[in-house]
């Protein structure tokens, strides 16, 4: 007998919000269909399409041009604060009383030239957008502002997510400001102790899943699809639409001219896909007028799109992932049709970097100053790798996404930089020295640091 009340079933036909008729606000919301076009209402929790399953994209109206100016102007002080909801014209529009924020995104764009350099690079022609600057330290909070909204908008009681540490540490911060209970479902024993501490802390009921993150998204869809639970991994609509803001903020950033070539690490591929669909509503609301290069770079032993890319799209296959990047540690990535959408509208390449070149890549980030988790470093790794394949050319400007923090796995960077490796020391490991306490030994250290 199921342990849980019949109340918590998802009703069969029905959206969180009906039994109190449709949340007022949502009434001109509505998701369609990316394989079929049905189109649904939104004031419910649908992660995929009634009639066939395909995934489901939130339709906005944009009617007519968007004046750049206009950006924050007339909203009130807490959504003209956030990098996500100041870009309002862009987004669909929730009950102001539902959104939970917590000023998301305005995050730092760093042009580094010794970066440039490793890419392989000119001068000036490579900067860094750093998510991990959001609150909780990824990009992750910026769909999360929008999935936890519009969870309370349509009258959700329990968000849910399955994750790799960054979604679930962000829906905890995020539920824990709503005041609603989050459940989140980890590959036991595969996400940074730093991850699994933001969502402990924030109140997250955390349960561990004896399996890997594919299993426990599968496991947790099987429960949402059974009761009232409203799952926020990125194959919700909603939350796609706050991850669209980091191409906006950056383009903005960018006085809407567009870089050749934009590069970000490939898991579950939800950034892929909103960014896809951010690009094509800049287009079409006028503010930019040619697309840039999506880069999408996956860890070699996580690298199912990269095969379908390179099959032509003929054939896909799953696979059991293995990577020292857990953010990206994924063989079945959820938003993988959406994806192909984005590569092929912006006539993108797909590409693999080995374990080391995401931790060589990570070092050299770390080393100037700017710091990332290692998933984050596949940007770089993937940029340096395509210029010496030939397929971005030496004198293209890039931008890169850093999609976490460097402190989201320090064991990353100790293991890189303390752990002896007896095949191949590391080229930059920064080793800490011990010395007696007494000032001859720190005058060695203090000439071995000015002069090499
Ligand atoms: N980088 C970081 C730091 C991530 O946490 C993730 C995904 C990605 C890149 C990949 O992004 O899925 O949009 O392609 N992390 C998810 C999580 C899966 O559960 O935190 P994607």
């Amino acid at each position: 007998m199921s342990a849980v009340r019949d109340d918590v079933r998802a009703p069969a036909e029905t959206g969180v919000g009906d039994d109190a008729g449709t949340p007022a606000g949502l009434v001109d919301l509505r998701v369609r269909c990316m394989v079929c076009d049905a189109t649904y209402p939104g004031d419910r929790p649908l992660t995929r399409c009634e009639a066939c399953g395909g995934l489901l994209d939130v339709d906005l109206a944009l009617d007519g041009p968007v004046r750049p100016e206009a950006f924050g102007v007339g909203l009130p002080p807490v959504l003209r604060s956030s990098g996500v909801w100041r870009y309002w014209s862009l987004l669909p529009a929730l009950p102001e009383a539902a959104i939970v924020s917590r000023a998301e995104g305005n995050t730092p764009l760093y042009w580094d030239d010794r970066l440039a350099a490793y890419a392989g690079l000119g001068t000036g022609q490579l900067g860094f957008k750093h998510e991990g600057h959001n609150p909780t330290a990824s990009f992750k909070d910026r769909g999360m502002t929008v999935g936890v909204s519009h969870a309370r908008a349509v009258g959700a009681r329990i968000v849910a997510c399955a994750s790799t540490g960054n979604t679930s540490a962000s829906l905890a911060s995020y539920a824990a400001a709503a005041g609603m209970p989050a459940l989140v479902l980890i590959p036991e024993g595969k996400i940074s102790g730093g991850k699994l501490s933001q969502t402990i802390a924030y109140g997250a009921r955390v349960v561990q899943v004896a399996g890997d993150f594919d299993q426990a998204l599968a496991l947790l869809r099987q429960l949402t699809d059974a009761y009232d639970v409203y799952l926020v991994n990125s194959v919700n609509p909603f939350r796609l639409e706050g991850q669209k803001t980091i191409i906006f903020e950056l383009l903005e950033e960018l006085g809407w001219r567009v870089p050749d070539v934009i590069a970000l690490p490939g898991g579950n591929l939800g950034n892929t896909a909103a960014f896809g669909k951010a690009l094509g509503e800049l287009m079409r609301v006028g503010l930019i007028d040619r697309l840039p290069k999506l880069a999408v770079i996956q860890a070699a032993g996580a690298a199912p799109f990269a095969a379908y890319h390179a099959s032509g799209y003929r054939a896909f296959a799953a696979v059991v992932a293995e990577t020292v990047a857990t953010a990206i540690k994924i063989g079945n990535p959820a938003s993988t049709p959406r994806a192909r959408r984005s590569v092929e509208l912006t006539q993108g390449v797909v590409t693999t970097v080995s374990d080391d070149e995401i931790l060589d890549a990570k070092a050299a980030i770390d080393r100037a100053g700017i710091g990332c988790e290692p998933a984050s470093a596949a940007s770089l790794a993937g940029l340096r790798r395509l210029v010496a394949d030939g397929a971005i050319a030496p004198d293209a400007t890039a931008v890169g996404i850093l999609t976490g923090h460097v402190l989201k796995d320090a064991d990353a960077v100790v293991s890189y930089h303390l752990e002896d490796r007896d095949d191949a020391p590391r080229p930059s490991a920064n080793r800490p020295v011990r010395v007696a306490a007494e000032l001859p030994a720190l005058e060695r250290v203090l000439a071995d640091a000015l002069h090499g």
